[in-house]
């Protein structure tokens, strides 16, 4: 019985929420932030209170949007949020170019090649294939950085190349199980990209990532009026009572900040 009242306890502490205070290290502006406990927090202002804090701790998460829609600069808060907190991170890309990306990203105040000195990120340019070998060489070359940098966040951008190595849904349904349950070992919370053009419920239920992951965040950029306009959603995030509205963002000089209210929108993306 008195175990019982103690575990009913520790449940309900483990759902209150806690408050957390974070200054930011060059303007010393504090910033509050709700979450409930092993939560991670995203990077990106404004989300994290739609999902309860953050994403789950070692959790895999997909950030699904067509060309263009922020998947790679949302990928990147995130990264610059762990290093942030102190924690060391790895970013895997298949499409983007080293130098161009330090360059593009240098436009949001984000130094990725310092903290590539300093060892704070790890970044890797790899063929799909590469992933594939380290698929079936149980982790490689990469699984070594992460234990031996003790890295904490990851991020894959994106896993479409990786996904058009596969011929039918059986094996991508496979290769992905494998990917994920490899991720999950690292114990790192891990961020996917995948490039969908118009993606909606009918057409993600029937992806073989999709139904793997902890997560997925859509972001849109539609044409509205003349001119287009950049909306996120929450499609699904596990454990989480999360919002299921549709939210504007904006590309700012820091990179993607989230309106704090729903968009009102009519029209059915
Ligand atoms: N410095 C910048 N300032 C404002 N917006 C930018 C900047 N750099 C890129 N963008 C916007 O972000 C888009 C690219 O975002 P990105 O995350 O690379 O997209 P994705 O990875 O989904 O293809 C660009 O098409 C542009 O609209
Ligand atoms: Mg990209």
């Amino acid at each position: 019985m008195k175990s019982k009242k103690r575990t009913k306890r520790h449940m309900q502490h483990r759902k209150i929420r806690r408050t957390r205070i974070k200054k930011h290290a060059k303007s010393g502006k504090v910033r509050v932030i709700r979450i409930k406990d092993g939560r991670i927090p995203s990077g990106v202002p404004n989300f994290d209170c739609l999902v309860e804090g953050g994403f789950e701790k070692s959790s895999t998460n997909l950030i699904v949007g067509g060309a263009g829609s922020g998947k790679s600069i949302f990928a990147t808060q995130f990264i610059m949020e762990g290093i942030e907190l102190g924690e060391n991170c790895l970013y895997v890309t298949f499409e983007e170019k080293k130098e161009q990306f330090y360059k593009n990203m240098l436009e949001f105040g984000w130094d990725l090649s310092k903290h590539e000195r300093k060892g704070r990120l790890v970044f890797l340019e790899y063929t799909p294939e590469k992933v594939k070998n380290m698929l079936e060489e149980g982790g490689g070359a990469v699984e070594s950085i992460i234990m031996k940098k003790k890295i904490k966040r990851v991020v894959i951008d994106s896993i479409t190349s990786f996904e058009l190595l596969f011929q039918d849904e059986f094996a991508k349904r496979e290769a992905a199980l494998s990917l994920f349950n490899m991720i999950n070992n690292w114990g790192c919370t891990s961020l996917l990209t995948l490039e969908e053009e118009n993606s909606n419920e009918t057409k993600m239920a029937s992806r073989a990532l999709e139904f793997e992951s902890d997560s997925i965040v859509l972001l849109y950029y539609i044409r509205k009026d003349g001119e287009r306009e950049r909306f996120l959603e929450i499609l699904k995030m596990r454990g989480t009572e999360h919002s299921n509205k549709l939210y504007r963002f904006e590309m700012t000089k820091k990179g993607i900040v989230v309106d704090k209210k729903p968009a009102r929108i009519s029209a059915r993306i």
